[in-house]
């Protein structure tokens, strides 16, 4: 056993200059383990809450000292002793702590931050890489070993949505590298259509030197369609086959323009849609390009629309439930009971520690739902998901776009994972 000796958090900034939760676990053979907690923009309602100082004479209110403070007044108290390799223990006392549905009492960004960090601890005190020190708690929650796997990454283009000042309605067009051979050919791939798309966007006369907040273009195009059309061709213009060695995904993220009776588009005139026009939108996309997913194709409440879209487009694509599901075990399994999507995106700091999140895992994986790993709009340099989705063998993982540094430190993070696991081929799904 090796006992956490002190706890200490401090407020720092994410990639949009909004202050955030970093936490130090020391351990007393002196290994550190240090996490800092994501943010999202476009959240859904069912997320756990992250607590905000609401001050607005600093940062616009967006401070975090009050969850700053629960972690060193409160948290660090009762954790203090545990072993840092026994993460259920530190969960399952975090939860006492804080046993509020939402976990409004602390924050989740005071427990998370905190598990996180005691799981990085744990890794540095057992002398193993985070990843394999995740697999070992990974194997606990799932009741079975996995193996550790390169995920396939689904990749930002195209930013829209809340995530970028145009007029796309839909939050994000991507990529996935699915006939490459390594996770670095992947890299590799995802670049060179990056670089394609933008001479495709400056060629229509679009913006393509200012990124969204995720570091895809966010061009103002007319239409979703549009958008998908430029990927489509961007892919072929970097001499690769869309379909069959690249797909497209998107992430609709359509609770934020459900407006609770219909679905809003600014690109349609702003029409009222009902959820089974939108359902025709997307199968009409779907069969047009070369989409191999759809996130969040409709509103985190639809489930009668989930239901339906699942029976058209279920076993022809993925379809994720990010918004829909809040990495809530509970609402996943009425997704599961409900035929109601057939993969989760997975956010950390949607449920707030690691091991609901793990277990979470566990449910979706149970029924053969497909597992997405996802950063959030707003991010740092911490790399934990890269160590998570390698882990927990997910499918796929979903960082944001190819520049931008807090993205890229676990793109490289997985270039290192891949380089220590060797490459396996066999793997993309
Ligand atoms: P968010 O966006 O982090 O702003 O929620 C990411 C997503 O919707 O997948
Ligand atoms: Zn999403």
């Amino acid at each position: 056993m090796t006992a956490i000796a002190d706890i200490h958090a401090r407020e720092v900034l994410d990639s949009r200059g909004n202050p955030t939760v970093e936490v130090d676990v020391r351990c007393q053979n002196g290994a550190l383990g240090r996490a800092i907690v994501p943010s999202g923009a476009s959240t859904g309602e069912a997320e756990a809450h992250e607590l905000r100082d609401g001050d607005p004479d600093r940062y616009n209110g967006l401070g975090v000292l009050q969850a700053v403070a629960n972690v060193n007044e409160i948290i660090r108290a009762a954790v203090v002793g545990l072993d840092a390799a026994d993460q259920q223990a530190i969960d399952a006392r975090l939860l006492q702590l804080d046993d509020s549905p939402q976990k409004t009492k602390l924050g989740a960004n005071a427990l998370l931050g905190v598990s996180l960090a005691a799981a990085h601890a744990g890794a540095a005190a057992r002398s193993v890489p985070l990843y394999r020190h995740l697999n070992r708690l990974a194997g606990d929650a799932f009741g079975e070993n996995v193996p550790c796997r390169m995920p396939l990454p689904m990749t930002n283009m195209i930013s829209g949505g809340l995530h970028a000042g145009g007029k796309l309605d839909f939050q994000d067009f991507l990529i996935s590298p699915v006939g490459a051979p390594s996770y670095a050919v992947a890299l590799e791939w995802i670049v060179r259509v990056y670089r394609r798309l933008g001479e495709l966007l400056r060629e229509a006369g679009c913006e393509a030197d200012l990124v969204g907040d995720e570091g895809g273009y966010g061009p103002d195009l007319e239409s979703n369609s549009l958008a998908a059309e430029l990927l489509t061709r961007a892919i072929e213009r970097a001499g690769l086959q869309s379909g069959e060695q690249v797909t497209v995904a998107l992430d609709v993220a359509a609770s934020h323009f459900f407006d609770g009776e219909a679905y809003r588009q600014s690109a349609t005139g702003d029409a009222k849609l009902t959820s089974s026009d939108m359902i025709e939108q997307l199968v009409g996309m779907v069969d047009r390009f070369p989409i191999a997913s759809i996130e969040d194709g409709l509103a985190e409440e639809d489930w009668d629309g989930w239901q339906q879209l699942t029976a058209r487009l279920g076993d022809r694509i993925r379809l994720v439930g990010d918004d829909l599901f809040a990495t809530n075990a509970a609402r996943v399994q009425r997704g599961i009971d409900l035929r109601a999507a057939n993969a989760v995106l997975i956010k950390v700091n949607q449920i707030g520690t690691l091991s609901e999140t793990l277990e979470t895992m566990r449910v979706a994986r149970s029924a053969g739902f497909s597992l997405v790993v996802s950063a959030r709009s707003g991010e740092t340099e911490d790399t934990t998901i890269a160590d998570l989705a390698v882990a927990t063998a997910a499918d796929q993982i979903k960082i944001g776009s190819i520049v931008r540094s807090e993205r890229l430190a676990k793109y490289n993070r997985l270039l290192r994972i891949e380089e220590e696991l060797g490459v396996d081929v066999k793997r993309w799904c």
